[in-house]
């Protein structure tokens, strides 16, 4: 039966934690998966998760089969976050929530219902993407092609090419929209491109799918939501999932949820009972625990307040990494100006580096990023980023 399998290539990015792990070099650097660790290298167990978690034990509380679609209070306390509480799209009911396995969970949930739906819709993801969104969509049955995004030469976006692919994709088009913290560049959208791209969208009669998992890694819990809202504010249908795997550290839990907005409530009732067959055909229910510390935290307004500083501390301390990674890699004799590693947002940058770099960068020196050039800025803290500067600068001599 398996006599003509193939061997499958590595993950492109968990791979690469794979190698890291079973390198030797004390000097070892993980900067490949988005994962954010603390000043000390440690990833962090965020106090608020402690406070929930302790809450939790001292309910002893069974576990019984959840829910379909998710923890009741977490698929609300989801929604509110996502849209605002206050938002219509709240207040109307027309937005259907569902507990995920993750990010990745809401995506192809998402996906899979929308190859029910329009199976021969087209998916277009920006160039470049996140590694797995290709594969996603493609595993769920979709021709997947990439709209342009990000633009070398000027270190930032391509947006009249981006436009122009929105502009000129067929009705139905599913269009994958990083909604902050673009992953791996690092370059988001103005508020007044995003403009631009809703009105195409709608004036297309596009799919928008937003992926959503940094949120908070940028300007702000509210800040980053902005896409949302301008699509909540065209009136037009959409997808969006997200995910607290970064935002409250608990990456193992699998965490995260997909919202669809649509026209209105009666519309959302059916399509939560399409999305509940999707679920159930695939895992029949999410797990517990996870889930009920989101929600305990973002349901109890002490928490929710350490959270939201814990947040804000992670944020701040990826910033302080950027700027100094900058005068590191001066220090370390890099001539080319990377100040560009300073205006990215999110976890990531884009560094430039080419394969052969990255791949070099890895072999001789134990600094582990993705092939793309991309590099996990959340990872460093004060302890490596010296040689990490000097490595880097190393290979681009
Ligand atoms: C990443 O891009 O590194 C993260 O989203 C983790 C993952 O699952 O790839």
């Amino acid at each position: 039966l398996f006599n003509a399998v193939e061997m499958a290539p590595r993950d492109p990015i968990l791979g690469i934690t794979e190698q890291y792990n079973a390198d030797a070099n004390p000097k070892k650097v993980n900067l490949g998966v988005g994962v954010y660790y603390d000043e000390n290298g440690k990833l962090p167990l965020l106090d608020c998760v402690q406070k929930a978690e302790e809450k939790m034990m001292a309910a002893h509380a069974a576990r019984g089969y959840l829910p379909i679609d998710g923890i009741a209070a977490y698929d609300a306390a989801v929604k509110t976050l996502v849209f605002g509480a206050e938002s219509e799209a709240v207040k109307s009911g027309r937005a259907a929530t569902v507990q995920a396995l993750g990010g990745t969970g809401g995506l192809k949930l998402g996906a899979d219902f929308l190859k029910r739906l329009n199976p021969d819709a087209k998916v277009l993801i920006s160039d470049p993407s996140w590694e797995n969104h290709r594969a996603l969509f493609t595993n769920a049955g979709f021709t997947v092609e990439a709209y342009p995004y990000y633009d070398a030469a000027k270190r930032g976006i391509n947006f009249d090419g981006m436009l122009t692919a929105l502009n000129t994709a067929p009705a139905g088009t599913v269009v994958v929209l990083h909604a902050c913290c673009h992953n791996p560049t690092g370059y988001d959208l103005t508020s007044a491109q995003w403009d631009q791209v809703v009105a195409a969208v709608k004036a297309r009669k596009l799919v928008a799918f937003l992926d959503m998992a940094y949120q908070g890694f940028g300007q702000g819990i509210v800040e980053d939501g902005q896409a949302v809202q301008k699509f909540v504010a065209s009136g037009e249908d959409f997808f969006v999932s997200t995910s607290f795997s970064k935002s409250l550290s608990l990456y193992g839990e699998r965490v995260g949820a997909l919202s669809v907005l649509c026209a209105n409530k009666d519309e959302a009732a059916r399509v939560l009972s399409q999305l509940k067959i999707v679920i159930r055909t695939n895992y029949s229910n999410p797990p517990t625990h996870g889930g009920q510390i989101a929600a305990t935290i973002l349901n109890t307004p002490e928490l929710r307040a350490v959270w939201e500083k814990e947040l804000a501390g992670m944020r701040t301390r990826i910033k302080a990494m950027r700027v100094a990674l900058v005068d590191k890699l001066k220090a370390a004799g890099v001539k080319q100006d990377m100040g560009f590693i300073a205006q990215q947002v999110g976890m990531f940058s884009y560094s430039g580096l080419s394969k052969d770099q990255m791949v070099r960068l890895r072999n001789e020196f134990g600094v582990y990023g993705v092939d793309s050039g991309r590099i996990c800025v959340a990872a460093l803290n004060d302890k490596n980023i010296d040689y990490v500067a000097e490595s880097i600068a190393k290979v681009v001599a």
